[in-house]
């Protein structure tokens, strides 16, 4: 397994690769690798292509309030994991290395991001859309994973890879769960065991709205206060939404339809924690 810190160097192990016929799965991801990146890795191995796993911590999709600062780091253990994995390129550049001084380019989404994530994380999305075309150039992967965790992020990928006429088959693996449900995520390394205990009432709400839809009720309004008030029964949380929205378009609609997505993000004391679930 090689470790590649240099944009260039990558560029060329890439070229090389390509050369010699293989196909690139790329895995981006910010580190803090779980089962979730794990999943990813495996499903990108699937294709038979060569495997470049990215780690970079991206400042520019954290806004002034966000966890930038106290993200979970370690890097040995990432590698650890990648190594087991049988990755066959770790590429973890530096700030300067995707930032170069002065940079002033910027790639925006301007219709999917506008709302959920994009309304509560203002400038997310710029930085996530930025950073992956950066990893895209470096990286020229022919397919690259994602988890349908970060659903709108999901959608906002595919947007950006039709819309720009990036050559990457875009691969969207389902969430991983632990037993209880919660969705496994970097930052539920901040929970206490009693806050871990809480972030159950998101995907417990979702399913709340699931069975409700699935018993015949259609009405958006009423799927969304359930949601609500299964969320606030857990007194450590702070919710920021509580939607279904169209699938594609992720806007809402007054009556509920099957291939609709309930999404929620909430606080769940100090952290942030967000899940989704397909009706
Ligand atoms: P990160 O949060 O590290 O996630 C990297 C990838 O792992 C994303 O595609 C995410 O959806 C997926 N993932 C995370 N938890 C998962 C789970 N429980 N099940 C399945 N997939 C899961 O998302 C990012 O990093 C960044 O925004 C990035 C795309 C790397 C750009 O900086």
């Amino acid at each position: 397994m090689q470790v590649i810190r240099d944009a260039r160097k990558m560029q060329e192990a890439a070229h090389a690769m390509h050369h010699a016929d293989r196909r690139i799965a790329l895995v981006p991801t910010m580190g803090a690798l779980h089962e979730g990146h794990v999943a990813l890795m495996r499903a990108a191995r699937s294709k038979g292509a060569a495997l470049v796993v990215s780690i970079y911590l991206n400042p520019t999709q954290f806004g002034p309030n966000d966890d930038y600062k106290t993200y979970p780091r370690d890097f040995e253990a990432d590698q650890r994991v990648c190594a087991r994995e049988e990755v066959d390129v770790i590429f973890a550049p530096s700030d300067d290395e995707m930032y170069p001084s002065g940079a002033s380019t910027w790639v925006e989404e301007e219709t999917l991001t506008t709302r959920l994530e994009g309304e509560q994380r203002p400038g997310h999305f710029r930085g996530v859309c930025t950073v992956v075309s950066k990893l895209f150039n470096i990286v020229t992967p022919d397919l690259a994973v994602f988890g349908e965790k970060d659903y709108q992020q999901l959608r906002v990928i595919q947007r950006l890879v039709r819309d720009l006429l990036f050559a990457v088959e875009i691969v969207a693996v389902p969430t991983v769960r632990d037993a209880d449900g919660v969705a496994v995520s970097s930052r539920n390394r901040h929970l206490d065991a009693h806050s871990r205990a809480q972030a159950t009432v998101l995907f417990k709400a979702l399913s709340i709205a699931q069975d409700l839809f699935e018993q015949g009720e259609r009405n958006t309004h009423r799927l969304q206060a359930a949601m609500v008030r299964a969320i606030e029964l857990a007194p450590a949380a702070r919710l920021d939404y509580a939607e279904i929205v169209d699938a594609d378009t992720l806007q809402p609609r007054p009556e509920a339809r099957r291939g609709d997505v309930a999404l929620v993000a909430s606080y769940i004391n100090n952290t942030r924690l967000i899940d989704h679930l397909r009706f």
